[in-house]
This record gives C-alpha cells, structure tokens and sequence, in this order.
C-alpha cells in the first residue's frame, strides 16, 4: 500500500514561535528570524509567485495612497501582486493564515486592536531597489507592524539587495538582513526607517502589514 504524504501546514505547531517574535517585537522594536520557513517551504511559496508573475499579474509598485498613488521607479523599482484569501495560491492562502494567527498573537500580548493584514508578494528585477522610507503614510497611522518573508534561494553578500534597517538616526547605526529563504523580519511599522539596496538578480518575497481600525471609524448601533 502506498502512503500519501500529507505536509503539515504552515501553522502547525508555530503558537510558541509567534509569542517568542512578540516578545522580541517588544523587546527591540523588530525581530528578525532565520529559517521561519523551511525550504520546501519557501520554494513552493516562491513558485506560486512566478507562476503569477508568468500570468502577466504583477504591475510596478507605487508610492503614496489613493489619489496620490504614483509610479516612481527613482524611488523603487519593485513590481508586486497583492494577495486575497479567494484570489492567490493555495500555500499563500496558507501564509496569510499563519499571519492571521501572529495578528491573534500580537493583539492578545500587546492589546494593538490589529483588524487587518494586507500582503503582496514583490519581486525587485535585477537593478531594482526601494529607497529610504517609513511604511506609514502621512497622517495616516493604521499600518502599525511589517511583515515580510524572503523566497530567494542561496542569496549571497555579492548579490545586494539587502534590508537595510536604520536602528538610530542620530548614530545612523543600520543593520541588514540578506532576503535569503525562509527568513522572516517584523518591526513597528511608524519606528524605523528602512531601505531596499539594489538587487542584483531576481528578489522574492511577501510583504505585508498589520493595521488598525482607521481613526473615526465607527460601528452603528444597531
Ligand atoms: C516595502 C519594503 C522591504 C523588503 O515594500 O515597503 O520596505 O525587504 N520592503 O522587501
Ligand atoms: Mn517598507
């Protein structure tokens, strides 16, 4: 008889993992985490973006919100896809799963009312890059933590395309991370400055933020 392998979910088993990252994010502000994927993992995930990318659905990424939405490749060069629950892969519908259940995790340590988490998968071409920014708006404040995963194979140093994270602007002390497999970054959206150095091949990842409730909003009384 031949047995069929069933791989476990991405959810299975993170409850102690998505605490720990908590307890970092509180700690230091971000947390960044090596291997939160494993490779399988990550290369099925990556595949279900290529095969949107090969389906024409990426469009380049823009810069600011609503009217002000613009297509600025001087500041980043990405080309993205959002991602739904009911128009994406099936393991990407199993990832925003499993940041649905860090939003559960943040919101019942932190008390951050989080109600939403919207996500696109990104790829920055070759040359490609997203200058320094902060990822709120102006004078809108509901994207309150990053979220992004990296999909890229046996990314070297010599390949760019780092993270670069400003940790004090008075120092300009930085950190950056290589968007290798499986590697999982998460900071407060409004704390820290940060930068995309320019790719030198092909950059995977899923980006996304967790927000709140806008200002104002209001529920009717029913
Ligand atoms: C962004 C961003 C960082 C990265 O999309 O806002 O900063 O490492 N991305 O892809
Ligand atoms: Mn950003």
């Amino acid at each position: 008889m031949s047995s069929i392998k069933v791989s476990p979910s991405l959810l299975q088993g993170r409850d102690h993992q998505l605490a720990g990252i908590t307890d970092t994010l509180v700690d230091k502000g971000f947390a960044i985490i090596p291997g939160f994927l494993t490779l399988e993992e990550s290369r099925n995930l990556a595949t279900e973006c290529l095969n949107l990318r090969d389906q024409g659905e990426f469009h380049l990424a823009g810069v600011g919100r609503g009217e002000m939405l613009e297509v600025r490749p001087e500041i980043r060069s990405d080309e993205i896809r959002w991602l739904a629950r009911n128009d994406c892969g099936p393991l990407q519908a199993e990832y925003l799963d499993l940041m649905t259940s860090y939003q559960q995790t943040l919101n019942c340590e932190l008390f951050l009312g989080l109600v939403e988490f919207e996500c696109f998968c990104a790829v920055y071409p070759q040359g490609s890059f997203y200058q320094r920014h902060i990822d709120q708006f102006r004078g809108v404040e509901q994207r309150t933590i990053t979220a992004i995963t990296y999909l890229n194979e046996n990314w070297r140093e010599s390949d760019g395309g780092q993270l670069r994270i400003f940790l004090n602007e008075e120092t300009q002390e930085t950190l950056e991370v290589l968007p290798e497999a499986g590697t999982f970054v998460t900071f407060l959206s409004a704390d820290f400055w940060h930068e995309v150095l320019p790719a030198e091949r092909d950059r995977l990842s899923i980006t996304g933020w967790f927000k709140t409730r806008p200002i104002g909003e209001v529920f009717p009384l029913q």
